[in-house]
């Protein structure tokens, strides 16, 4: 008879073995476009340690699968903690066969009843989550928009003179960690400090006198190809579109990439109508953010998130 079991990890005992497969899978899934190697590697791989659960399952002593429970809010003294749930993959050749479902159930049984669990779902799985007493907050939908027509259609954006952005180095952090706890309704301090310190990143801050007003971060995506925009926070979609742009004006000059890639949530600022009518495009993906409470968020100022693999 098979043997399976489910082994949990913090990400102080992950070894690169297990480094490995997360970024095996997740790339074999196609999710490297917003969880890349390189990111998976920096964000799990060594101090500060993220909060954070990692359940491998293991048939026959082989690992055949995994999901990770973050847990935010902690680090920042907030009383209100979010668990996010992600990276939930079996390997292809073995699903369909009930060992998905007994990984969950190991993580799902150590989660913080009293947080806010959430996460972003893949629509076919949207009617299983909602069984488990998870409701549909909003829709992420991916936009893919070419950097030139960016560099066009927002050069004017120059012109705004009250607010102006600048590299994320010549603010004090906690300024820029206090901007992102206001808009996403918690704080995690710990998450950020690594996350603006991704390899191949760059972050900038909107400043209108000495307040933060917005920020956005992209990194080179794997493919060269499309940069990935992730998180963009502003106060207003003009803050927004100048913000866009110095992001696209770096991507341009200092990297190959050609696109902007981000997911932008439904449901708060018009911004997907901007982009839309803006750029002639239309949503490529999307993923359902799912949770089993109000997510205390402010959605009209997030115009992109984090990433669905991060929440
Ligand atoms: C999603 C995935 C991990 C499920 O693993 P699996 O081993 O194939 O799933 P199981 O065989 O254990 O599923 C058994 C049953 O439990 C259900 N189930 C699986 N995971 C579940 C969950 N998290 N919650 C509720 N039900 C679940 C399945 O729908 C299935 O129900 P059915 O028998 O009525 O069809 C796997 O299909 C996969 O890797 N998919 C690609 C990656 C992906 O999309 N991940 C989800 C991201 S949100």
């Amino acid at each position: 008879m098979a043997n399976f079991v489910v082994q949990r990890k913090s990400p102080q005992e992950l070894t690169q073995e297990d480094l490995d497969s997360l970024v095996q899978w997740t790339t074999d899934e196609g999710w490297d476009p917003y969880t890349r190697p390189s990111d998976i590697k920096h964000l799990y791989g060594g101090p500060p340690y993220l909060d954070a659960k990692v359940f491998f399952g293991f048939l026959d002593g082989k690992r055949i699968g995994h999901v990770v429970l973050f847990t935010y809010g902690k680090d920042g003294g907030s009383t209100d903690l979010m668990d996010f749930i992600t990276f939930f993959i079996v390997e292809k050749s073995l699903r369909g066969k009930g060992y998905g479902l007994k990984i969950w159930n190991a993580m799902w049984e150590c989660r913080d009843t009293s947080a806010n669990t959430c996460l972003d779902s893949v629509v076919s799985l949207i009617s299983q989550y909602g069984s488990l007493g998870l409701n549909i907050e909003w829709d992420n939908r991916e936009y893919i928009i070419p950097l030139l027509a960016i560099a066009e259609k927002y050069k004017v954006t120059e012109n705004i003179e009250n607010v102006s952005t600048k590299p994320l180095s010549e603010i004090k952090f906690e300024k820029y960690a206090e901007y992102s706890a206001k808009v996403y309704g918690l704080s995690r301090s710990v998450f950020l400090k690594k996350w603006v310190a991704l390899p191949e990143s760059f972050t900038w801050v909107a400043v209108n006198e000495n307040d933060v007003v917005g920020c956005i971060t992209i990194r080179e995506g794997v493919d060269k190809q499309d940069a990935i925009v992730g998180p963009l926070y502003s106060d207003n979609l003009e803050i927004a579109k100048k913000l866009i742009y110095t992001a696209a004006q770096t991507m341009s000059s200092q990297t190959s990439s050609k696109n902007l890639r981000m997911c932008i949530p439904t449901g708060g600022s018009n911004a997907i109508q901007m982009i839309e009518s803006d750029f002639g495009v239309k949503c490529d993906h999307n993923f359902p953010r799912m949770c089993s409470k109000k997510p205390k968020v402010d959605i009209s100022k997030v115009i992109a998130i984090h990433s669905p693999g991060y929440g």
